[in-house]
């Protein structure tokens, strides 16, 4: 048995900030941004009060209606998010509350980049075991709230989403197969310093501007560029797909030239390729499923595709898929 797919849904929020809008408040532009990471514009969630759940409980609204499913069938969220509305309750509790899923236990994964795979890998697992029918396995992120837009390093890369999947049981497509690292070796490199227990919020932590995200993109860039691609080729490998058996790769959307090298790593051919990096920029954790979201009417039955990603820890890892419809 696998757990296969049955439906995306997505949300993005209106508001587009582009290169142009951007390079009036740091010292960028248009040209560093698109040759050194391949992003036009992103999405920025607007409106006081409102957090990843206002956006998760969006994407869940429209995958329940595409796939006909009523709120109270589902038995299991789970939401990857490094943003969450608030330190606790779960983001996945709020998302629940919103859209009226009253029969399933729900709570958070928190694995930066790579926290749909985990989640994915993770729901899936819930159907494998037999007890569960429905699972909605969501990633929703404001990174808008965590990205200092003073710091040209960082602030042109980051874009706010949400996208969300419907799991089922199979017993011929879902995910075939998954393989997901972590090595904490990247915690220096790439992290949010202050706000959690070992620097709670102070005055000083604010000072310094520590409730941002902070990251030193070479080491981060020489990490993901050989990682995302080997597990990638691992995947591939070991469920001895060709090249040509691959009908789609969805890589993580960080940077253009990390997804070149994988592309390249794994040899398929750009057509195959997912990409909509110039369109939403870097949304963490819910890039791959914004990917699916995205692109759902190429896909057809029974494609094969292989996802990868790379993001902080670090964590890392590749799944590999067949479409369900
Ligand atoms: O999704 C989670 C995992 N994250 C990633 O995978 C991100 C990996 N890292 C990257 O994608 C890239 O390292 C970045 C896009 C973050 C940066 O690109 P880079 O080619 O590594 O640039 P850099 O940081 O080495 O900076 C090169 C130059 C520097 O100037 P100098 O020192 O050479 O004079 C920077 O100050 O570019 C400058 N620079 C900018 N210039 C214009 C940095 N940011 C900007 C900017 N506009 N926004």
């Amino acid at each position: 048995m696998y757990a296969a797919i049955t439906g995306v849904g997505g949300y993005v929020p209106d508001y587009i900030l582009t290169n142009e809008e951007l390079s009036q408040m740091v010292d960028t532009n248009d040209e560093w941004i698109m040759s050194r990471v391949g992003i036009k514009e992103r999405r920025i969630l607007k409106g006081e009060g409102l957090g990843a759940s206002y956006m998760g409980a969006k994407a869940i609204d429209e995958l329940l209606k595409k796939t006909e499913t009523k709120p109270e069938e589902i038995d299991l969220l789970i939401c990857a998010t490094t943003t969450p509305d608030h330190p606790f309750p779960s983001c996945a509790s709020m998302c629940a509350e919103k859209t009226g899923i009253k029969n399933a236990f729900a709570f958070d994964v928190a694995a930066a980049c790579s926290g749909f795979l985990v989640a994915l890998e993770t729901g899936s697992n819930f159907i494998k075991s037999g007890k569960y029918k429905k699972v909605i396995v969501l990633a929703t992120e404001k990174m808008s709230s965590i990205v200092d837009y003073t710091d040209r390093n960082t602030c042109p890369l980051f874009g706010d989403a949400a996208a969300a999947v419907l799991l089922e049981p199979s017993e011929d497509y879902g995910l075939m197969d998954s393989l997901i690292k972590t090595d904490g070796v990247g915690f220096p490199f790439l992290n949010l310093h202050a706000g959690g227990s070992a620097f709670p919020a102070s005055e000083e932590t604010v000072k310094n501007r520590q409730h941002f995200v902070y990251q030193e993109g070479k080491h981060v860039f020489k990490f993901a560029v050989t990682n995302m691609a080997d597990i990638a080729a691992e995947v591939i490998e070991r469920n001895s797909l060709k090249s040509e058996d691959i009908n789609w790769f969805v890589p993580h959307q960080a940077n253009l030239r990390i997804i070149d090298a994988a592309v390249n790593r794994i040899n398929v051919p750009y057509e195959k390729v997912v990409i909509n990096i110039d369109k939403f920029g870097n949304t963490s954790g819910v890039s791959l499923p914004l990917c699916l979201w995205d692109c759902e009417k190429r896909f057809k039955k029974g494609d094969n595709i292989i996802l990868a990603a790379f993001g902080a820890g670090f964590t890392w890892g590749s799944a590999y898929l067949k479409w369900a419809y």
